[in-house]
């Protein structure tokens, strides 16, 4: 019998910006995704769009158009949810007007409605790399105040609009990358001080439990819960030196749940803090706010682990390719370690550390694809890659852990965050499109499709 209980929810993950395209239609404004050339996590961007460049979000695999088509095939495969993100500016395409955009509303309604014909749950990102570019350029993004009344306004509307439609929903997308790529995260400058970047995430902290509040009053039955990238560091040696500068890289990443799921700064913040000449602004009622609408669950990503020791790099969190290479496990193209054991950790420590619902809201595998002379493409890859994953969370379930849910990242072949390539490929479902944005956008199935398809059927025992 199948370790995950009736009703684990079986799916896939993608963000806006990194699918839909139709990045000025019907009404959408420019969020700071679109000034990205070659990734927003490099956090190169430009002042102003300029039409001779290419920019990958711009068209991306046009899901905004093909969505029917994209959904039909997660059905095919079983889907039980789906995530995705709302992009901000297809309803606030400033971020700072009142009344919102219909036209951007309309089309979530759409998607939603054609999810549920299917019996597919949507699972919303509030806020994936996605802030509309205009609070960045004129507000100068999370660092200013101003950002959690335009937030929450946004928040209110579609939580009012689907309220009927959506019971699962998460804030800010991997806030604690917030040090390593603060212009994706938080709309604030590459090189803004520890200071600006702490109290960009107060605001975020903020924004965060009045989300929670309202969501809890406009939809009872929805569960809201924050996102983070946890994909996990160890220690490079045995040195106790090494040790301690892991746990504390660790600590760092992981201060931002701390916050949001036991809504309280750890007691290792003040330090910290002192050392780092950081005054936050907390305003009066932030902290009983915080401590009263804690989030209802942590959906995380996990895709690799690295290693650490004290004299190397210290990044805070532990995403891309950084450290000493682990002799134990083999990497993908783009040089992350493989570590599905590094899963089962993390969905233990994480479990043991919050005693709430974890939901794994991305885990993939990213590759570079083959089309055979007959048309197939024989992913093996990124097969052996998620049935090494799903046996390491089946172990945690039976571990004890609580797991909601698993979405696989980038179910159909989108735009890499990373590095804004089509080449760097997660899919079960290939689309026709290179990294100059040329090819026909078709879509069709790669091997790991059907692999997928008995997973889901077999509730995760079929491996
Ligand atoms: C996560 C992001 O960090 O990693 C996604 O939430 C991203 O947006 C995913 O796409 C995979 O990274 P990449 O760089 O391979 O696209």
């Amino acid at each position: 019998m199948s370790v995950f209980p009736k009703g684990f929810l079986w799916g896939g993950a993608i963000a806006a910006n990194q699918a839909e395209g139709a990045w000025n239609v019907d009404g959408k404004g420019p969020s700071i995704s679109d000034v990205v050339r070659g990734g927003i996590v490099s956090g190169h961007h430009d002042a102003t769009i300029d039409p001779n460049k290419y920019y990958a979000s711009h068209e991306a695999v046009d899901f905004y158009h093909h969505y029917k088509e994209d959904v039909a095939l997660f059905a095919e495969m079983g889907f039980t949810c789906f995530r995705t993100s709302i992009a901000w500016t297809r309803i606030f395409p400033r971020g700072d007007e009142t009344t919102p955009n219909e036209a951007g509303l309309k089309f979530y309604d759409d998607l939603f409605d054609e999810l549920l014909k299917y019996g597919i749950e949507p699972v919303i990102t509030l806020s994936h790399y996605e802030t509309p570019l205009a609070l960045y350029q004129e507000y100068g993004g999370w660092k200013n105040r101003k950002l959690v009344d335009f937030f929450t306004r946004y928040c209110d509307v579609v939580f009012r609009r689907y309220r009927n439609k959506v019971k699962y929903w998460m804030t800010f997308n991997e806030l604690n990358n917030m040090n390593r790529m603060p212009f994706a995260t938080g709309a604030v400058d590459a090189g803004s001080t520890p200071q600006e970047l702490y109290q960009a995430a107060h605001h975020q902290f903020v924004a965060n439990a009045l989300a929670n509040k309202l969501c809890h009053e406009i939809i009872p039955q929805a569960q809201i819960g924050c996102m983070l990238s946890l994909s996990t560091v160890y220690p490079a040696t045995c040195n106790p030196d090494d040790i301690f500068s892991t746990m504390q890289l660790r600590r760092r990443s992981l201060f931002y749940s701390d916050v949001m799921m036991r809504g309280e700064y750890p007691a290792w913040t003040p330090r910290l803090f002192r050392e780092q000449n950081i005054e936050l602004a907390i305003a009066d009622g932030d902290l009983e706010l915080i401590a009263s609408h804690p989030s209802d669950y942590l959906g995380f990503s996990y895709y690799r682990s690295v290693l650490h020791q004290a004299d190397g790099e210290f990044r805070i969190d532990t995403g891309g390719t950084v450290g000493q290479d682990n002799p134990y496990l083999e990497k993908t193209a783009w040089g992350w370690p493989i570590d599905a054991k590094g899963f089962r950790i993390v969905c233990n420590e994480l479990a043991d550390r919050y005693r709430k619902p974890l939901f794994i809201v991305e885990n993939g595998y990213g590759g570079v694809d083959e089309v055979d002379e007959n048309g197939v493409i024989n992913d093996t890859a990124r097969i052996d890659y998620g049935r090494q994953h799903i046996r390491e969370m089946a172990e945690a379930v039976a571990d004890g852990c609580n797991i909601m849910g698993y979405t696989w990242w980038g179910p159909i072949d989108i735009v890499s965050a990373g590095t804004g390539e089509m080449k760097k490929r997660y899919g079960f479902i290939y689309v026709d499109k290179d990294n100059d944005g040329k090819g026909t956008l078709k879509r069709s199935k790669k091997r790991s499709f059907d692999w997928y398809k008995q997973v889901i059927a077999s509730n995760g025992e079929n491996l």
